[in-house]
């Protein structure tokens, strides 16, 4: 029998890498209600939302404003992204940020694609940007894209998403989130990267973050959950993709991982019923079903 954690972390990425992907411009004030919801339900880690060029992102514009109306609970994290030093210069003038987070990539296609330069390039950029936030007290963590695959570059070596991985950790991020950018990875990839990564950087400081494109999420959750891993990517709904790598469709759906690690007697601290609420708002208000099976088997039962 595989030993799996006692509780896991779930750090809600919806209200950052969910609607950093919609079509459709959400008001400031959903977004607040969405970050307060997940709060409601019992999530201690939610991305509030990105400091990064409107010109490339412009669903994220807006951010100071979600920080400033934000009721913040004790205990509660709000890490915005962040990808320069304009960016953290711009968080440091907003209320309340704590905690940021700077994105590299393991595919040098997909580093261009997403931020305008080399990975090389990337890691001398966060050097003083995690320097920075750190003077300020602020936590940092660091995401690597593409870990289990490139749309620009097809395969990528595990050996690379470890060098990468490694390189965030030596900066100063605490914890280093591994990408699945867009969702090509398979239980075993997953098992044998994540053992790559942690040779270098340890497992609990690793967190996991699969997009759910070819519905591989969780399965790829669950073969990893016994290498030490206890902090899930994920985002209500299901919303989410990414604006640089065509064809990802959203993270894994919070709802979906909390059903399973509720059966499992993995503690979360989520509330599901309160959480499927929530889903259902923000999906109400985009126009289309939860892409959470987990979700739609909870709105259909009590549809009756
Ligand atoms: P650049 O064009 O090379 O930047 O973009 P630049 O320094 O040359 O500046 C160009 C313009 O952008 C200038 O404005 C700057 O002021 C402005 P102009 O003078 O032309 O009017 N600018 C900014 N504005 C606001 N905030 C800033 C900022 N920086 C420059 N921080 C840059 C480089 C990094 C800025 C750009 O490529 C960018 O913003 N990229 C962000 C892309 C992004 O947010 N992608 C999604 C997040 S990553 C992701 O989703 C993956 C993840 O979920 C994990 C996974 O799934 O794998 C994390
Ligand atoms: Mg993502």
């Amino acid at each position: 029998m595989p030993s799996f954690p006692p509780a896991v972390k779930i750090v809600e990425v919806g209200p950052r890498d969910g609607l950093q992907n919609e079509p459709r411009d959400i008001p400031v004030a959903e977004r607040i209600a969405l970050i307060e919801g997940l709060a409601d339900a019992g999530l201690r880690v939610i991305e509030a939302g990105s400091f990064v060029s409107p010109r490339w992102v412009p669903q994220m514009a807006g951010t100071t404003e979600v920080l400033a109306g934000l009721r913040r609970d004790a205990g509660v994290s709000y890490p915005v992204l962040v990808p320069n030093m304009k960016g953290l210069d711009a968080a440091a003038r907003a209320e309340g940020v704590e905690e940021i987070a700077v994105f590299a990539a393991a595919s040098e296609a997909f580093s261009m694609r997403n931020i305008n330069c080399s990975i090389t390039e990337s890691l001398a950029r966060f050097s003083p940007v995690v320097a920075a936030a750190r003077a300020r007290g602020w936590r940092v963590r660091g995401y690597v894209s593409c870990v289990l695959g490139c749309p620009y570059e097809g395969e990528v070596d595990p050996a690379r998403v470890a060098e990468v991985a490694a390189e965030l950790a030596a900066l100063g991020c605490y914890e280093i989130s591994l990408g699945d950018t867009i969702g090509v990875g398979t239980p075993l990839q997953a098992r044998a990267m994540v053992g790559a990564v942690a040779r270098q950087v340890p497992a609990d400081r690793l967190a996991v973050h699969f997009h759910d494109t070819r519905g591989q999420a969780l399965a790829n959750v669950l073969a990893v959950l016994d290498q030490g891993i206890a902090t899930v990517d994920a985002s209500v709904a299901g919303l989410g993709g990414c604006p640089y790598a065509a064809g990802a469709s959203g993270n894994l759906a919070t709802e979906d991982l909390v059903y399973m690690l509720d059966g499992m007697g993995v503690e979360t601290g989520v509330d599901l019923a309160r959480l499927a609420q929530v889903g259902w708002r923000i999906s109400d208000l985009l126009g289309r079903p939860p892409a959470s099976r987990t979700s739609q088997a909870l709105r259909a039962a009590q549809a009756g």
